[in-house]
């Protein structure tokens, strides 16, 4: 696809650290505008003017919790009221629980599932028609490995992934023959915050956050459009495997793994 990064506008969500910082400063160095969203205000304002000074590029800080209600319809008329036309959004923002169902917070349930799977969807649906409008635009969704099966221990998490791989592959279905490219990607263990919030250890070793942001810029710039991309060959391999194993085996193995202990 003959998309030119250089000029665009680029939102990311989830921007004040880990994967999302990562995507920031590569869209920068390729003179992509942004929109950095995230709660964390001093974090998205530090990032902003250290890549506004090296990049020459226009950056809009949004302090938002995406995971309250009406947080996309917030965000999108912010950025009507300056006029910004969003090229790429990607939608990044998540985070992850890891306890057994019966010892987890409702109330964080809820977070989860509003900014993983709500947020996303509404954000998607803001910014969509306008691209396809312009016959031109990328949307891109962080789902995750756990997407490909269930995980006790991470019930939701999972569960909310699997719901942004089935979405986005469904709105890659509806827009493919489109100049507009929209597909998910899971990373599989990233060095991030991620595991600190989810309280949990990470399964086998993390790779760096610059790799699931090179395995996305691959898939935009290649010349097929994919539905969806897995972040390393390994999981890659796992992913696939996990279609050919007895389902009760996957989630007895999966639970081995993240599953707290006592
Ligand atoms: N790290 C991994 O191993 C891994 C693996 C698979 C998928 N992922 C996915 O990758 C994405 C990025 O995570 P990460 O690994 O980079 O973790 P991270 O370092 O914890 O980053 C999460 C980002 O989401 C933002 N965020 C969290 N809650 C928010 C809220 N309520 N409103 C607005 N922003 C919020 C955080 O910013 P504030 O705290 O400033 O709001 C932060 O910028 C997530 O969707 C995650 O599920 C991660």
């Amino acid at each position: 696809m003959n998309f030119d990064l250089a000029g665009k506008t680029a939102l990311v969500t989830g921007a004040s650290s880990g994967i999302g910082s990562h995507f920031a400063r590569a869209f920068a160095a390729t003179g992509t505008n942004l929109i950095l969203v995230a709660r964390r205000t001093e974090k998205l304002e530090a990032l902003a003017s250290e890549l506004r000074k090296q990049n020459g590029i226009d950056v809009h800080v949004i302090s938002q919790d995406l995971s309250e209600p009406g947080a996309a319809a917030a965000v999108e008329h912010q950025l009507l009221d300056q006029q910004i036309t969003v090229d790429v959004l990607v939608n990044n923002a998540g985070f992850g629980t890891n306890a057994r169902l019966v010892d987890e917070d409702r109330a964080r349930l809820h977070a989860e599932i509003a900014l993983n799977v709500s947020t996303l969807v509404d954000l998607t649906a803001a910014f969509l028609p306008g691209m396809v409008a312009r016959d031109s635009g990328i949307i891109v969704n962080i789902a995750s490995t756990s997407a490909y099966q269930p995980v006790p221990g991470m019930a939701v998490y999972a569960a909310t992934k699997a719901f942004v791989l089935s979405f986005t592959e469904a709105v890659w279905g509806e827009t493919h023959n489109t100049g507009v490219r929209v597909f998910a990607v899971s990373p599989g263990s990233t060095d991030t915050e991620f595991f600190d919030i989810a309280g949990s250890q990470s399964p086998g070793k993390r790779v760096p956050a610059s790799n699931v942001v090179d395995v996305t810029l691959a898939a935009i710039s290649a010349r097929k459009s994919v539905p969806s991309v897995i972040v390393g060959a390994r999981n890659r391999i796992t992913a696939s495997l996990v279609t050919f194993i007895p389902r009760r085996t996957v989630i007895t193995l999966a639970g081995s793994i993240f599953l707290p202990r006592g």
